[in-house]
């Protein structure tokens, strides 16, 4: 049995991780905390830097084929009304990140057919020919042949999160599909040449310690440059509205691990977390995280994106969003990040098998 102490310790000796070291990190107590948080943040700043990179989201359609029990857009929630912007709105959404100075802007949808490869690879290639943007792409799972036409019309990132490593798990909580080929389309996109992300959910029902340790080490694993890490916030109109939400600490324990032992890959203060805790963006940018990515959607259709209840960023304004930021960074010390902030990694690519 591992303890706290000595898993912290092992860290600096560089040793390849493993469940029991994890575990035994996520069971910090809150004495512990400051010193986990603490050595999360050096290792931010040796793996990252200091500078914080922004990535506007643009939410283009809240219409998904797919029934995920936790999340508002599932097929079955009837009481969401569907929006889908059109391509010139998607462009003029693009073109007012580009103007505010955003480098980077992250195409998301549920997965919406409606879009078909073809028009999906013209929004990238217009989005790429009119402005000097990244472009990261958040649309689920596709076939290998789809990612790599996106690829090819200038997609730079793209963004599918594990949700959770725990295969059984993430089969009752995503019916239509599974862990394996959640992690097949990762590896297709890293093939591909996509920097490419994932993350996982903290607080699921049916989670433990174990879970969240998996979940670090399958990304690791992948090598993802991007980790988005949130806390579950249950949605009044799923099966899991009953289920109890994620809980602070743990996902504060979670991100920091996960810049332990993932020092050079982009994590972001997720919009659930910022949710869950008024100071979520301080907190998460304290303790490992050096990305923040504000809401581009346009405001008639923001509020229909909603994933889980009270998304914090739904009546922000984005001039009125940069202006938080930058008081917060200013507090921080931290600058704000002035290149497009692709990950720099020295590692190939792993292409895993699941255990
Ligand atoms: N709580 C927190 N995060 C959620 N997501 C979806 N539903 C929820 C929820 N209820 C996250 C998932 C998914 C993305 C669309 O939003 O991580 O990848
Ligand atoms: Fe659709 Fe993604 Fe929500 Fe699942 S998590 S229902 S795939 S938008």
């Amino acid at each position: 049995m591992n303890s706290f102490q000595d898993s912290l310790q092992s860290l600096s000796t560089g040793s390849p991780p493993n469940e029991e070291q994890i575990t035994a990190l996520l069971s910090a107590n809150a004495e512990q905390m400051p010193a986990l948080l603490s050595a999360a943040d050096k290792a931010r700043r040796r793996g990252v830097g200091d500078a914080v990179h922004l990535r506007a989201i643009i939410e283009f359609s809240n219409y998904c084929r797919k029934n995920c029990l936790y999340c508002g857009l599932r097929r079955d929630n009837r009481s969401l009304t569907r929006y889908r912007l059109t391509e010139q709105q998607i462009l003029d959404a693009a073109g007012e990140a580009a103007a505010l100075g955003f480098r980077t802007v992250v195409l998301q949808s549920g997965e919406d057919l409606y879009y078909t490869p073809t028009v999906i690879a013209r929004i990238i290639e217009r989005v790429k020919n009119k402005y000097d943007l990244a472009v990261t792409l958040s649309l689920g799972e596709h076939s290998r042949q789809t990612y790599k036409t996106w690829r090819e019309a200038g997609a730079d990132r793209y963004l599918i999160k594990q949700e959770t490593a725990d295969e059984q798990l993430f089969k009752r909580l995503k019916p239509d599909t599974s862990l394996s080929r959640r992690v097949q389309c990762l590896c297709w996109l890293g093939e591909l040449g996509y920097q490419t992300g994932s993350g996982n959910m903290v607080g699921l029902p049916g989670q433990s310690l174990h879970t969240l340790a998996r979940d670090i080490l399958l990304m690791r694993k992948l090598d993802v440059d991007m980790a988005g890490i949130g806390p579950f916030l249950p949605h009044p109109a799923t099966p899991l509205k009953n289920a109890a939400p994620g809980n602070l600490e743990l996902t504060l324990k979670t991100l920091a691990i996960t810049r332990l032992y993932l020092p050079q890959t982009h994590l972001p203060a997720t919009t659930a977390l910022c949710t869950l805790a008024k100071d979520g963006r301080r907190l998460a940018l304290s303790g490992g995280a050096n990305v923040i990515m504000p809401n581009l959607t346009p405001p008639a259709v923001r509020d229909k994106y909603l994933i889980y209840p009270q998304k914090a960023d739904i009546g922000e304004k984005p001039a009125r969003a940069l202006a938080d930021i930058t008081a917060l960074l200013a507090d921080l010390g931290r600058p704000l990040a002035g290149d497009r902030g692709h990950a720099v990694k020295n590692k190939p690519m792993a292409y895993p098998e699941l255990a």
